[in-house]
Parts: structure tokens; C-alpha cells; sequence
């Protein structure tokens, strides 16, 4: 049902022991946070819940330097692997939950902190067990305390510093709009398309597909986009940031920062009362983020892939989200403790889609390895490989009637496919270049895919091209004309 792509800023393909994997060069995508824009807020219309949290933090020295602090001195033990004393310190909402006995910070109170204590020369427990903190380091910890417990997601991650200066920063060329991104509502009545850093919303009940309107405010490639299943909310991710829109007047109401790397996947739960999100920080982690829909910090984020997530998935039950990654793994965490519960392991290369079966009694996965493989959700076992895809699989959506899975391909090819079958039942429609994803019609009748020409290509599900869907105001298309 989903895409996404993990390719901003110019691509190149290469050969990484024997896959063919892409790679990224992301010189456009750099943002300097001084640089970032503002966004207006659009209080009018907006649900008060929403309007009231979304002034975001601006980056915080104090915060980022207790963040290294923690990092370096903390982090080892009170991670999501090791946990000691039930303490974990990869988010603010983690901290704030405390250890085995409890709370260890009051935001604001140093003095009530556990946290502040346990550092202390005389403490015990001591903090780090085999270490003494410097006068100053106890003094950064208390004086972040003081301070609210402000967070930096990037420093505590030891993301690369940005280096680019804002004078450096150029809008993305306009030869570069690929589609990484193009999902429907829940009601199949809107497409929404990330171009380049713009995100299309096209009316996807009448057969010219027109445009109804186009969003801005992303200044690097859409790289995820997500409506709600309530169709209240479109969610967009680019690099280091999500943004809100709210869907009648498609305002944005919220800007989601403190984030690592690009967004590469979003999914909101089926009650759409909560966001997930993936970022990354490339070959290092992939990290699954949750809020809770009108709060800008998120409740759980935690790594979940030692690299890259490609795509994440809820099961139709709402209780399993399903994470796939460059790290060849597809993972199962339950919904809403984010706890591991099980993973699959077989493909040969990054697994770069998931799509369930809409009755919740499997699950597919689409790899670079060029299979797709559908496996038991409840068993775990693998029950099909479908082989026969010249290239990557780079996207999957299963059709609504459960009868056929929809591939999308690096050679440019979307395919239909048969939970049973091992190799594509035929090609659906070949495009003119690659494919990042595919979406499907509620009546299973019509398929969009998205590009990297900047076209969503829409097929019936026979194979009839229906149309080409751009957009009028691009420059390529202007200089066409
Ligand atoms: C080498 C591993 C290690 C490192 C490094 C470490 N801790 Fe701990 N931490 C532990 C263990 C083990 C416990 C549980 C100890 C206990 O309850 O006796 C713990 C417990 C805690 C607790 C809860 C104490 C309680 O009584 O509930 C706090 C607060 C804490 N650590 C803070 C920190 C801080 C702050 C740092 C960094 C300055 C840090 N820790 C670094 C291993 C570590």
C-alpha cells in the first residue's frame, strides 16, 4: 500500500557485493536548521489541540550538549538492548518514564532528580558505576534539568554535523522531481504525489485526474507521505521533518523536527490517533518514531534496524507494526509498546516494501534480492517466494479483495501477482523509467505508480494506461509545451 524510497539528491547505482543497491548522494537535502522556514500556522483552522503544540523548539545548545554528554557517558547501558535498571535514554518520553523504581528527572527540578544524584561522588547507585562525572558535567546534567529537559534527537545520535552554509543551499534542479512517494485516501478519492518538494493532491475520482492542490513547505524530496484512515490528516516526510496537513483546507498544522535523517516511511495506526514514522541515520540506524496525533514530541521512538527502514506497515488488526529494512530483515513490533515480538529473515538483499493481505493472514515482502515472498503472519513461515522480477522490487500493495498482490519494479514494470504463484501472473504496464511505488483503488480496479520521470502512471488493473498524471506547473512539462 505503500512506498517509499529511500533516494534523495542525485542516484547512482552500484554494486555492492553482488546486489545491485542504490545509493545516495544527498548534497541538496542538507538543511542548515537556521535555514530551515518557518511555518505559518493556520490556528484559524485548526483544532485548538493542535494549534497549542505547534510551536516547535528551536535547536538548544544546553540541550545539545547534555545530549553528547549522555550519549557518551550514559547511553551504553541505558539503551533499548541493555536497559539496566529498567532505564532507558533514547527519547525524552523514555527518561521521563523513569527505571525500575520510578521517575529519575522532574523537568525544571535538578534538585528532585534522581538523575542529578546518582552522579554525585557519595551517590549509591553510582553514575557511570565506574566513572566520576567532572564538577561540569554535573553542572550541564542540572543546569538541562533546570531547564525543562529539552531534547536533541540529532545530537544524542551522533549525527554529522551540517556543515553546508545557508548561502550554499539551491532549490533541487528541475530535472530532479521524481515520485518517491504517491498514496490515496482512505476512501480513494485523493491521490497525494511528493514531486520533487511538492506534494500533489489530485482528485482521483474523475478520470483526467485534476490537480486540487499543491503543498509546499518541504525544501528537500517528499521521501513519505500518509492520509489517515479517518481521512482527517495527510502526513509528509522529507529530510529531518514531517509535516501535518489537515485536509479540508490542506493547512499545515504541525511541523514534526528532532529527527535524524530522512523520513522514509510513515504510517498513521487505523484509529488515526497515532503517527509512526521511520528515519535514519544511513548504514548506522533506522529509528521508528510514534506520536500521538497533535503532540510534536513523539511518546516512543526507539532503533529498530541497524540501518535504513524502507517501508513500515500496520496489520490490519492494528496491533503489529511490521518494519523492513536495508539491513535484509522484516521485523514485528507490537502496537502500542513498540516491543520486538518477531522477525523474518530470508531475503538476500534490503527489503524495500511490505504489504498485508487486508484480512491480516499474510504478509509480502518485496526485496532488492528481485523476490517477493509472502509469509504466514501468525507462523512466521515462508509460504511463497515469487521470483522472475528482472530487478529490485521497490514497492507492493495488496489489492483490497485480497486476490492479487501489485509489484513495483526497478525496470520500470508494475506486475500483478498471486499469493500462491511463483513467478508475476503478467505485467500490468512498463513505464518510462523506474517505479518507487504503487497504490491501489479501493475496488482493486485502478493502479497508480509513481516514477522517477515525475509522472504517476495510472493502469487499470487489465493493463489499460488511463492516464499520465503531471504536474501542469512543473518546468519540465512548461518547457514541453
Ligand atoms: C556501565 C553501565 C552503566 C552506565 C554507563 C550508566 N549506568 Fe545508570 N545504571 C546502570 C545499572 C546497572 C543500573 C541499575 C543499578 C541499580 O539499581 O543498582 C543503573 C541505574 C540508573 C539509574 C536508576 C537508579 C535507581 O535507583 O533507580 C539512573 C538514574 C541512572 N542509572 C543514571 C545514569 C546516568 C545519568 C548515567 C550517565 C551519566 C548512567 N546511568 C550510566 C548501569 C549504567
Amino acid at each position: 500500500m505503500k512506498h517509499t524510497a529511500l533516494i534523495p539528491g542525485l542516484v547512482l547505482a552500484m554494486t555492492l557485493a553482488g546486489q545491485s543497491v542504490w545509493r545516495v548522494v544527498a548534497q541538496e537535502t542538507q538543511i542548515s536548521k537556521a535555514a530551515e522556514p518557518k511555518i505559518s500556522t493556520a490556528k484559524a483552522n485548526s483544532p485548538a489541540t493542535l494549534a497549542a503544540t505547534t510551536n516547535v523548539r528551536p535547536a538548544n545548545g544546553l540541550a545539545s550538549e547534555a545530549m553528547v554528554l549522555l550519549r557518551k557517558q550514559c547511553l551504553s547501558c541505558h539503551n533499548q538492548e541493555k536497559k539496566k535498571g529498567g532505564l532507558l535514554m533514547v527519547s525524552r518520553a523514555a527518561l521521563l518514564q523513569g527505571g525500575e523504581n520510578g521517575p529519575v528527572v522532574v523537568p525544571g527540578k535538578a534538585g528532585d532528580s534522581l538523575l542529578a544524584k546518582v552522579v554525585l561522588a557519595e551517590s549509591d547507585p553510582h553514575m557511570p558505576p565506574k566513572k566520576q562525572l567532572s564538577e561540569e558535567q554535573i553542572a550541564l546534567l542540572r543546569a538541562w534539568i533546570d531547564d525543562g529537559l529539552k531534547w536533541d534527537a540529532a545530537a544524542l545520535a551522533e549525527v554529522p554535523a551540517i556543515t553546508i552554509q545557508p548561502s550554499q543551499l539551491r532549490s533541487l534542479p528541475a530535472s530532479y522531481q521524481p515520485v518517491l512517494a504517491v498514496r490515496l485516501s482512505a476512501d480513494g478519492k485523493r491521490l497525494a504525489a511528493g514531486r520533487g518538494n511538492q506534494i500533489c493532491i489530485y482528485d482521483a475520482g474523475l478520470t483526467n485526474h485534476p490537480i486540487l492542490t499543491r503543498l509546499e513547505g518541504h525544501r528537500d524530496v517528499i521521501q513519505s507521505l500518509a492520509w489517515s484512515p479517518d481521512g482527517k490528516w495527510l502526513a509528509s516526510g522529507g529530510f529531518r521533518r514531517v509535516m501535518l496537513w489537515e485536509t479540508q483546507t490542506f493547512k499545515p498544522v504541525m511541523e514534526l523536527t528532532n529527527l535524524v535523517g530522512r523520513v522514509t516511511a510513515l504510517e498513521f495506526t487505523p484509529e488515526s490517533d497515532s503517527l509512526i514514522a521511520a528515519d535514519e541515520i544511513p548504514t548506522k540506524s533506522g529509528w521508528i518514531r510514534v506520536w500521538t496525533v497533535g503532540e510534536a514530541e513523539p511518546k516512543l521512538s526507539w532503533t529498530a534496524h541497524a540501518d535504513s527502514i524502507l517501508d513500515l506497515e500496520i496489520s490490519p488488526d492494528g496491533k503489529t507494526l511490521a518494519s523492513a529494512g536495508v539491513d535484509k530483515l522484516v521485523k514485528f513490533w507490537e502496537l502500542p509498546s513498540g516491543k520486538e515480538t518477531g522477525r523474518l529473515e530470508g531475503h538476500t538483499g534490503h527489503v524495500w516494501a511490505l504489504a498485508f493481505k487486508p484480512d491480516g493472514s499474510l504478509l509480502a515482502s518485496g526485496s532488492a534480492d528481485k523476490d517477493v515472498k509472502v509469509w504466514d503472519f501468525k507462523t512466521k513461515d515462508l509460504k511463497t517466494t515469487i521470483g522472475r522480477h528482472p530487478a529490485s522490487v521497490t514497492g507492493l500493495a495488496w489489492t483490497h479483495d485480497g486476490k492479487s498482490i501489485i509489484s513495483s519494479c526497478e525496470d520500470g514494470a508494475v506486475r500483478l501477482c498471486r499469493e500462491a504463484k511463483e513467478s508475476p501472473d503478467k505485467t500490468v504496464g512498463t513505464a518510462d523509467d523506474m517505479i518507487y511505488g504503487v497504490a491501489v483503488s479501493p475496488d482493486a480496479k485502478t493502479i497508480y505508480a509513481g516514477c522517477h520521470d515525475g509522472l504517476v502512471y495510472v493502469w487499470d488493473v487489465d493493463g489499460k494506461l488511463k492516464d499520465k498524471v503531471g504536474d501542469p506547473e512543473s518546468p519540465k512539462k512548461l518547457a514541453a509545451q
